[in-house]
């Protein structure tokens, strides 16, 4: 939640959205390549790092534990790693702001280390769960002291002679699998983690190209996933793909706005990130993909989209994962197509940046559209383009994609969309605004004259 001053913005109802734009570069991979960069000897180049506050908060952590990061004059990044082990104790609270994903790996990447570190982060992190990282990491050794035990402020004392694990995922989270992956790299032996469901594998990718062991299964139980132990990370050079979490809300803008085509540029396509491009298909979506060569280890796609008629589907439950975050946007998407959308089995998204279920319920109801809420999820009735009436005050708990979700669904109501702050937005795609402006998006401040 914020600590600086609100900014409410509004959404016009637009004509077109038209153009070509390159975006800026995958979150999950930007905090991977810095922590991952800091654990090697020697020098990382990374280009195309995303600057977002998230990005910027991994940033400061990993200079508190001893890396060395400098940002080149043509943009990119040299980090200069203090090796898997190698971390010193840090002389000030790591504060991860508003990022579940910085404090999560990094809480991993310093549990086998003997330092005390101690992290914290803005209202909304600090109401998030830590219980899952928790209890795996205990079992290498390390000790924590949390607020009310779990929750952040918590202090994480690494311990000296870890145990490896064997841990299987009792929920699909890539931020906790990632968490006993780099924890694993600094104790002696092998350490295995089990997912059943596929989440995010940029870790395990990643860790690859640093030239470590890793092994990677399937089994009865699920993907086994084996990290060897003491690992000598080599320093490398990378271009961080861009983000298809950010690329959604310009790819749902264009086919939900009239007379619209965009293509969205050098896309990371990872199949364990691409449930929102296959749902939106499958509701009729006109989605072309230009797959681009490159040396990143993550497929490439331009993304081109052109303005649909959609109809309602059921998402189903077991692509969750690959589409976690995409949940905000498909709803809106949803409520400017045909027919019900059926989405649950997303529990989950009741403890990200902020319940997303509750807020785009809320959302979705104040601007005229049905929706049922369930524990587990929700059901958007749409009645296709041009149906939500908008000319309402969104709240966004101060959470990124609920935000930009409302101020797309604002370019396609029939009044204005107001959102209560828009400053979250920095936390994962500061250019949003800029972009979908060049676009032709009516997206402007809002000062509210009643108060
Ligand atoms: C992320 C994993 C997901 C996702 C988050 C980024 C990552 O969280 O929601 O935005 O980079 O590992 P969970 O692992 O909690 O599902």
């Amino acid at each position: 939640m914020a600590e600086v001053e609100l900014k409410p913005l509004q959404a016009f109802p637009s004509n077109k959205l038209e153009g070509n734009v390159a975006i800026s570069g995958d979150k999950s991979i930007s905090h991977r390549a810095v922590i991952l960069g800091s654990m090697a000897v020697g020098e990382t180049k990374i280009k195309g790092l995303l600057e977002s506050d998230d990005v910027l908060a991994t940033i400061n952590a990993v200079r508190l534990l001893g890396a060395t990061v400098n940002r080149n004059s043509n943009g990119s990044y040299s980090i200069f790693g203090v090796g898997t082990g190698g971390f010193f104790e840090p002389e000030n609270i790591i504060d991860c702001g508003n990022s579940g994903t910085a404090v999560r790996l990094l809480v991993g990447a310093v549990a086998t280390t003997p330092i005390a570190t101690i992290f914290t982060g803005d209202a909304s992190l600090r109401s998030r769960p830590m219980d899952r990282i928790i209890e795996p990491l205990r079992g290498f050794g390390t000790e924590f002291h949390g607020r009310k035990s779990n929750l952040l402020p918590m202090t994480v004392i690494g311990t000296d002679e870890p145990v490896p694990q064997l841990y299987k995922l009792p929920v699909a989270s890539a931020q906790v699998k990632s968490a006993i992956i780099l924890a694993g790299l600094n104790a002696p032996g092998q350490t295995t983690v089990i997912e059943e469901k596929a989440t995010r594998d940029h870790t395990e990718r990643m860790l690859k190209a640093f030239g470590a062991g890793i092994n990677i299964e399937e089994t009865e139980a699920g993907t086994a996933i084996t990290i060897d132990g003491y690992a000598e990370l080599e320093p490398l050079e990378m271009k961080v793909p861009s983000d298809p979490s950010s690329a959604a809300f310009i790819v749902s803008a264009a086919l939900v706005v009239e007379n619209s085509s965009i293509v969205v540029r050098n896309i990371g396509m990872n199949p364990t990130r691409t449930g929102l491009f296959k749902t939106l298909e499958e509701m009729g979506a006109n989605l072309q993909y230009e797959w681009v060569d490159n040396d990143s280890g993550e497929p490439l796609a331009h993304v081109h989209a052109r303005s649909s008629d959609l109809k309602g589907v059921e998402v189903p439950k077991e692509r969750a994962p690959s589409m976690i975050d995409e949940y905000p946007i498909l709803a809106v998407v949803a409520a400017l197509a045909e027919g019900k959308t059926v989405m649950r089995g997303v529990k989950e998204l009741r403890v990200k940046e902020t319940d997303r279920i509750k807020a785009m319920v809320e959302g979705l109801t104040s601007c005229g559209v049905r929706v049922t809420e369930y524990e587990d999820g929700l059901t958007v009735y749409g009645k296709g383009k041009g149906s939500v009436k908008g000319a309402a005050m969104v709240k966004t708990h101060f959470d990124h994609r609920i935000a930009m979700s409302f101020l797309c669904l604002g370019l396609a109501a029939e009044k204005p969309v107001i959102v209560d702050d828009g400053t979250s937005i920095n936390t994962s795609f500061p250019e949003f605004v800029g972009i979908m402006e060049n676009l032709g998006a009516r997206i402007g401040s809002y000062q509210d004259n009643t108060k």
